[in-house]
This record gives structure tokens, sequence and C-alpha cells, in this order.
């Protein structure tokens, strides 16, 4: 079986698409944080917007997209950044256990990865990644008045718009870091699906 890890290679047919072939943990755990890794930092790669699933003080879940900001292989950690009013960072605040989910048709991997995660509201590091986002687009995703997911009122429409003479708020960014305890890596081929469950430094090979 193989794996289906692209690399480019310019003898190749296709340059941009030839399967690079993973047989062993030993080149897939790392081929997997080094996509990650990629993901972080390339807007179209498809593990940049994984799914954020956490459970609710109610014991319900709940799940959503985020975008993947930073990977820490050495240290097993994934960073996001979100708006410390939203609902999400309170569900965090009580149970940090959570799960991400990746889905690449690139690489016909999936990737479920639990995680334990920490939110951090104020400090060094969120003052100096918001001096960064504060210059880019995405400030204003910071900077609302109201929390993400209140109640408009009736009519409101572009309440963000009737909002753009108001005085500059403080800002509400946070960094949410997910610690990486465990992964389930789930290959799709047509030559046999595989799947793997990875610990720090374990590796056991499961049913699709
Ligand atoms: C493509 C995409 C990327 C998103 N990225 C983020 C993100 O990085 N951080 C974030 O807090 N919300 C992000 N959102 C919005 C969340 O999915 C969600 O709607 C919002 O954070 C409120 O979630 P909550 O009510 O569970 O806290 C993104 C949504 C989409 C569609």
């Amino acid at each position: 079986m193989q794996s289906n890890a692209i690399q480019r290679n310019p003898t190749h047919p296709n340059p941009i698409i030839m399967k690079i072939h993973l047989q062993t943990p030993e080149d897939i755990r790392p081929q997997i944080w080094k996509e990650l890794g990629r993901a972080s930092l390339g807007r179209h790669h498809e593990w940049r917007t994984p799914v954020l699933a956490s459970v609710d003080p109610d014991g319900l879940p709940d799940a959503r997209t985020v975008v993947l900001r930073q990977v820490d292989a050495l240290a097993g950690q994934l960073t996001f950044y979100t708006d410390s009013r939203s609902p999400k960072v309170a569900q965090l605040q009580v149970q940090g256990a959570a799960v991400l989910v990746f889905w690449s048709a690139r690489l016909s991997w999936q990737l479920r990865v639990q995680v334990t995660c920490s939110v951090i509201t104020s400090g060094p590091e969120v003052e100096a990644l918001w001096q960064g986002v504060k210059q880019s687009a995405a400030a204003g995703d910071y900077l609302s008045p109201l929390p993400p997911g209140a109640v408009l009122p009736p009519g409101t429409g572009m309440a963000v718009a009737a909002n753009a003479n108001a005085p500059a708020p403080t800002h509400n960014f946070a960094v949410l870091r997910a610690q990486v305890l465990q992964m389930d890596w789930l290959e799709l081929s047509r030559d046999g699906h595989r799947r793997a469950q990875l610990g720090a430094t374990t590796w056991e090979w499961l049913t699709p």
C-alpha cells in the first residue's frame, strides 16, 4: 500500500502531482507534522481550516471551523486565534478537552486530533501577535463591540457598519493553544485504506 502524500518532482510527467510512497510510521509521522506546518503557512492548504469540536457546559457537542495559525511539531502544539468573548472560549475554559478534524482531498488524509486547549487572553504573546493582526484585514474580527453570537436587534442588518464611527474599542484577540495528545490518521486509497493511532511516541495500526 502507498501513502498519498504529494511531492513536486520536475522529472515526473505531472510535476505537481506525484505520490510519495510512505510506508512506515517513521516516514508517515513527520509527514503529518510537515503537512500541518504547511497548512499553517499556506492559505490554500486544505488542512488550514480544520473543525474544532468542543463540549459545552451542559455536556452537549459543539463544533466550528477555525484557521490553523501556528504549528510547533517539537512541542506538539497547534495554535489558533479567536475572540476571547466567543462561546467556544467559555466552553474550553471549563472543559479543555477537544478534537480537531482535518481532511485533505489532495492527500486523501483525514486527521482527528485529540487535544487539550488553553486560552491565552492577555500578556506579552497576545500583545505581540495582536500587533501583526491589527494591521491585517482580520483586525475587525477582534474589535466588534458585540461578542460573537450576540443577538442583534431586529432590522439591525449590518451592525458592524452601523458601528463604524464608534470609538475604537479595545481588542478581544485571544490565542487558543491546543496541546496534541493523540492523533487518528486515516488514509483513503484504492489500494486499501490505512488507519493508525499515534501517541507522542507510540504507533498502532487500526482497522480503517
Ligand atoms: C473558513 C472559516 C474560518 C474561521 N476561522 C476562525 C478562527 O480562526 N477563529 C475563530 O474564532 N473563528 C473562526 N471562524 C468562525 C467560527 O467558525 C465560528 O463561527 C465563530 O468563531 C463562533 O464560534 P463559537 O460560537 O463556537 O465560539 C471561521 C469560520 C470559517 C467559515
